[in-house]
């Protein structure tokens, strides 16, 4: 059985091909078009994953998408009747972003529908038979740690900036099968929240939340700043946290991650053309700090819940590395 799965419409576009249960070629868009953090179709991904395998689209049983779009149709109107004063304003900027996220992809959701014919007009003259499953995005983020391991049993845990409406799923692994067992969602969002403090300190979006891990370790994690930034935040129960939106902007506009209530507390977003302070060093650490209470927080619960000693993690802030060195540690 030949199954290709791919993401796009969101950034980081990629493609797998999975040949009878192996995953047998993966690679990025951009290391093949050379065009960073690339969202588009990743046509040249599909093209080397059949290559490798000597297939062609006709050979494709299924094919697997990483968004269900119906569950971000479903939420619209939860996000209508509490941001409906910001729709003018968000829409009006969706056309200024190439590469968006968690709310652009609100963009791309016609387009996603239209994912048979857009292949087919990939690899015109190929009869294709394969089946699409547009499937849930933690799902596929749990799937990629939990699946590829040696593991009968596992708590997994996925975090990211949205995928559809969840931000983070705690999940059990077992056998072939994946149990959700909680999860948060948008507005809490520990991969916005990151990038918005990446973006208050000078980085870009998408490649900044990496930039700002390296930078935390200039600052001091137990600072005022984070005391203060610590205050804002709440962990509940069921692995979840919660914070002060009034301080974040992310969720209803592309141009800044956090309101004017965070920069009154925090100071001035930095500006380019000069080092950071000491207290924006403070700052980055902070986040740093936060992020790891939460997470840390979040693989108790699961270790509780589960019992297993595997912890597969996956997801944007998945990838933040000197957290994943605690949670070894513990
Ligand atoms: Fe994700």
């Amino acid at each position: 059985m030949n199954i290709l799965g791919f993401n796009c419409y969101g950034h980081d576009s990629a493609a797998t091909l999975v040949v009878n249960d192996n995953v047998v070629f993966a690679v990025e868009e951009e290391r093949l078009n050379r065009k960073k953090h690339y969202g588009g179709i990743p046509a040249e991904s599909i093209r080397a994953c059949l290559a490798f395998a000597g297939l062609s689209m006709s050979d494709i049983d299924h094919v697997a998408f990483f968004w269900k779009p119906s569950i971000s149709y479903s939420k619209v109107p939860v996000f209508l009747s509490r941001y409906w004063y910001r729709i003018p304003s968000l829409l009006r900027e969706q056309r200024s972003f190439s590469v968006e996220e968690n709310l652009g992809m609100l963009n791309y959701l016609k387009d996603m529908r239209r994912l048979p014919s857009t292949l087919q007009g990939l690899f015109p003259g190929q009869k294709m038979k394969f089946r699409l499953h547009l499937l849930e995005h933690h799902f596929c983020h749990a799937a990629s740690a939990y699946y590829p391991t040696p593991y009968e049993d596992a708590a997994i845990l996925t975090i990211d900036g949205a995928g559809e409406w969840t931000t983070s799923l705690l999940a059990q692994g077992r056998g072939n099968k994946i149990r959700k067992l909680s999860s948060v969602d948008t507005p809490y969002s520990l991969g916005a929240f990151y990038q918005a403090v990446s973006r208050h300190l000078g980085f870009k979006l998408i490649e900044g939340p990496g930039k700002l891990m390296g930078l935390a370790s200039y600052g001091d994690a137990n600072s005022e700043a984070y005391k203060k930034m610590r205050a804002l935040f709440r962990l509940t129960d069921r692995g979840g946290f919660k914070f002060d939106m009034r301080y974040f902007s992310y969720h209803y506009t592309r141009r800044s991650g956090v309101s004017k209530r965070f920069t009154d507390l925090f100071g001035p977003s930095k500006t380019e053309g000069r080092d950071w302070s000491e207290h924006e060093l403070n700052v980055a650490a902070a986040a740093q700090h936060i992020v790891e209470d939460v997470i840390l927080h979040q693989a108790h619960w699961l270790k509780k819940q589960t019992g297993s000693d595997n912890l597969c993690i996956a997801g944007g802030v998945g990838l933040n590395s000197v957290t994943n060195g605690l949670i070894a540690k513990e």
